[in-house]
């Protein structure tokens, strides 16, 4: 096992649209389990391999309070939506930045778990809104783009400031 460097905007590389995963084998576990150590230590609710800089469509979750409900998605495609909320999201490759995002209340995603078995989750509240937000992440996007570009351009000021100083 190993912990993952985590992307911080605005790295180019969170910017890179992640392939299907071809076949979920011993290699692909392997990158799984390093994710969910990442997400659990940073500590976070979810995380896309986007953000480890690894350009699979990958992404892992944990919303539950004890964390220990992991959820894995893999090769994730939204088939339904439906409804909208809004919903103070964060992100790990975003540090300290809290923002109001408008989303799909309820989906319905298909995609294969660790085991490569196809499943298919239907997701309200707060798991509705991390699989989106992590959806976006595997296709090169991240929550700042659905704020205004006024308050982007400050956070991007500061990350860079707070980037320089480390
Ligand atoms: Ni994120």
């Amino acid at each position: 096992m190993a912990l993952l460097k985590i992307l911080h905007f605005p790295d180019s590389r969170l910017r890179t649209k992640a392939k299907p995963v071809k076949e979920v084998d011993a290699k692909i576990q392997n990158i799984i389990t390093d994710m969910f150590e990442t997400m659990y230590m940073a500590p976070g609710i979810g995380l896309a391999a986007t953000q480890v800089n690894i350009h699979q469509r990958i992404i892992v979750i944990d919303v539950s309070e004890n964390k220990n409900q992991p959820l894995c998605l893999i090769n994730p495609n939204i088939i339904s939506v439906d409804g909208q909320q809004s919903t103070e999201e964060g992100c790990l490759s975003v540090p300290g930045v809290f923002e109001q995002v408008q989303r799909a209340e309820n989906i319905t995603v298909q995609a294969l778990d660790k085991n490569g078995k196809q499943l298919t989750l239907t997701a309200d509240e707060i798991l509705s809104v991390c699989i989106q937000h992590e959806i976006d992440h595997l296709n090169g996007k991240l929550f700042v783009d659905r704020i205004s570009s006024l308050k982007r351009q400050r956070i991007r000021q500061k990350l860079i400031k707070q980037q320089r100083n480390i």
